[in-house]
């Protein structure tokens, strides 16, 4: 979604925010645009890829030391250049970037249009333009002429301002939860930007803003406030992630990256958190009494997505190894269904990004009822990070391709230690048992790694023989329905191929009518206790002369000789499976989007982190 960037030091400031942004493009964005100042205010905007914007920045250079810039997904008006930040008034003189939605701009562009003031654009964000000019007339600085701008809008926003009448400033803010605003700490010099990766390369030490938080930034030094102009002093943060991390490396794509970098995202998550010798796992930002543990009655997890389906295996997790009750919400229902919760409720989101609009406010609408929330989050001082009583943090590192792959499985590792802490403290799982299942975790990293091994299984051939088709089925039971679900999620996110999952069970109460011999159905047939069920599918998509693309356990020639295609996983502890399952279904979409020749890393109208509702 919408990205910002802003820089103000003595460097060539627009080559600083466009490198910036160029970091922020698997946000997802359909336009961009960047503002400097040197001496006049001065604006290069256009449509589509930032190459369209480099283009322009080439015939027509940006100079200054200060200026923010904006990637646009687009909400109010289309994707076109008139439409792309930042916007600036009628006279040049300010210029602001938005991410978020301004929910009252019906009513604030009528009065502003009313006394005079001509828009230029279809977006909401133009109103923020005008307000500050209108209060910049009446004889305010640009921070007092910010504030009250910033005091009249309605929704969540990310926002920042420049202007030609005090050069030397930012003004940012964030009001909601329409994303981060990061002060990223240099010498001489500082930095704006809405996600790490932006400013990475420059700075690891960076301050978060919080809802309603104000920040001044000039090259010399940055300053705090609340919306009511009340002062703050604000914790700098230390960024461990490196910038090497945030690159896509020999990769051809990041999304590619990622899905190989499972074995060790997999192992990071459960390293330290887990005595092999004994099966103790200990989560530290989780800390939890067995009384507490016990006290326990319904765990409800809220996310959105590929999270949502990641907490769908967790409540077989959570549900078989500590016995407490899992409801597994989407997110954006949650918030608007005046859900049952009490003290005996914990809220546990799921959020790659932990600045999912929706989760977070789910989140806050649980917190509101007087339940515990916790949280499962990538983004190390995200929102959701900071909101939770408690978080596990997944260890992933970022993740920048669109498509979720690699938080999936640190999700699936940190939900299954989450099922085993909770299991022990509650005195669910006996020493055999904890020491069973974590001889099984330490094994998982090993076996992500053997389904990743080159020749392992031939995805390009299988993905050559099926791209053009127009219509996928994914069939799934126990803990691998949620990954028939990822594995259909992740074909049309990056193939744009229709594709349904389905829990196995239910082909024949409807979707069965699909199958004829131009449907490829992807079956999930783990040696688990719901194999010999999962054979019977099998048959029945075979009796319609349907495509079956089997997902199998090694060395399983009697559904081998039942399929067309196979796809292999090693087997492993049934609980733990999900995490190898979904890797073949990660590459079958990724082989498929390349012989479609689709944008892999940028899928069209997606964004990573999903900051409007
Ligand atoms: C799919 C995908 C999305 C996200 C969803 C939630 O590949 O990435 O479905 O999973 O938007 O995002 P987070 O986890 O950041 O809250």
């Amino acid at each position: 979604m919408c990205g910002i960037v802003g820089y103000v030091g003595t460097k060539d400031a627009s080559s600083i925010v466009f490198e910036g942004l160029k970091k922020l493009e698997y946000r997802g964005y359909d336009s961009a645009g960047i503002a400097s100042i040197n001496g006049d205010l001065d604006i290069r905007r256009a449509e589509g890829k930032l190459a369209n914007l480099e283009a322009k920045l080439r015939e027509a250079p940006l100079e200054g030391h200060l200026a923010i810039g904006h990637t646009r997904w687009a909400t109010h008006g289309a994707p076109i250049e008139r439409n792309a930040h930042p916007h600036a008034d009628e006279t040049r003189a300010i210029a602001v970037v938005q991410n978020g939605i301004v929910e009252n701009f019906m009513t604030l562009r009528a009065q502003l249009q009313q006394e005079g003031h001509e828009f230029k654009s279809d977006t909401d964000t133009e109103v923020i333009t005008h307000l500050i000019d209108k209060f910049l007339a009446e004889g305010d600085e640009l921070v007092e002429a910010c504030r009250r701008a910033f005091g009249e809008l309605q929704g969540a926003h990310a926002i920042a301002v420049v202007s030609k009448q005090e050069p030397d400033k930012i003004v940012t803010v964030r009001l909601g939860n329409a994303g981060g605003v990061i002060v990223g700490l240099g010498k001489g010099e500082n930095y704006l930007a809405s996600d790490i990766p932006a400013i990475l390369e420059h700075t690891q030490r960076v301050i978060y803003l919080e809802d309603r938080e104000m920040a001044v930034i000039t090259a010399g030094g940055v300053s705090f406030s609340r919306l009511n102009g009340q002062a703050i002093s604000k914790e700098v943060h230390q960024i461990t992630w490196d910038p090497i991390s945030a690159a896509k490396g020999p990769y051809r794509h990041f999304m590619q990256k990622e899905i190989y970098e499972q074995p060790q995202s997999v192992q990071s998550t459960i390293r330290g958190r887990i005595d092999f010798t004994t099966g103790q796992v200990s989560l530290e930002e989780l800390p939890l009494t067995p009384a507490e543990a016990k006290a326990i009655e319904r765990i409800i997890i809220v996310a959105c997505g590929t999270s949502a389906y990641a907490g769908q295996v967790g409540k077989f997790m959570i549900e078989k190894l500590a016995r407490i009750n899992v409801l597994v919400d989407y997110a954006s229902e949650f918030r608007y269904r005046d859900p049952l919760i009490d003290d005996r409720t914990v809220v546990l989101a799921i959020t790659q990004s932990g600045e999912t609009v929706d989760t977070l406010a789910a989140l806050e609408e649980a917190k509101s009822k007087g339940a515990k929330i916790w949280s499962i989050v990538n983004m190390h001082g995200s929102m959701a990070h900071r909101i939770s009583d408690g978080a596990i943090l997944m260890q992933a590192g970022p993740e920048i391709g669109v498509a979720s792959t690699k938080a999936f499985t640190a999700t699936l590792a940190d939900l299954f230690l989450l099922g085993m802490y909770l299991g022990q403290l509650r005195g669910v799982l006996s020493a055999e048992e904890s020491f069973e299942l974590a001889t099984a975790l330490a094994h998982l990293p090993e076996l992500a790694g053997e389904v990743l091994a080159e020749g392992y299984n031939d995805y390009t051939k299988l993905a050559n023989l099926y791209h053009k088709q127009e219509h996928f089925l994914f069939l799934g039971r126990g803990p691998n329905y949620p990954v028939a679900l990822e594995g259909a999620l992740k074909l049309k996110e990056i193939s744009y191929i229709h594709a349904e999952g389905y829990p196995a069970g239910e082909m024949k109460h409807g979707p069965i009518a699909l199958i004829d011999d131009h449907m490829p159905v992807v079956c999930i047939v783990t040696q688990d206790h719901v194999y010999d069920k999962m054979i019977s599918q099998i048959e029945q998509v075979r009796a319609r002369n349907g495509i079956v693309i089997s997902l199998i356990n090694e060395g399983d020639e009697e559904v081998a000789k039942k399929s067309d295609h196979v796809l292999r996983i090693p087997k492993a502890h049934p609980l733990l499976t999900p995490i190898l399952s979904v890797i073949p279904l990660q590459l079958l979409a990724y082989h498929t989007a390349i012989w479609r020749g689709a944008d892999v890393d940028q899928p069209r109208n997606l964004a990573k982190s999903v900051t409007v509702e």
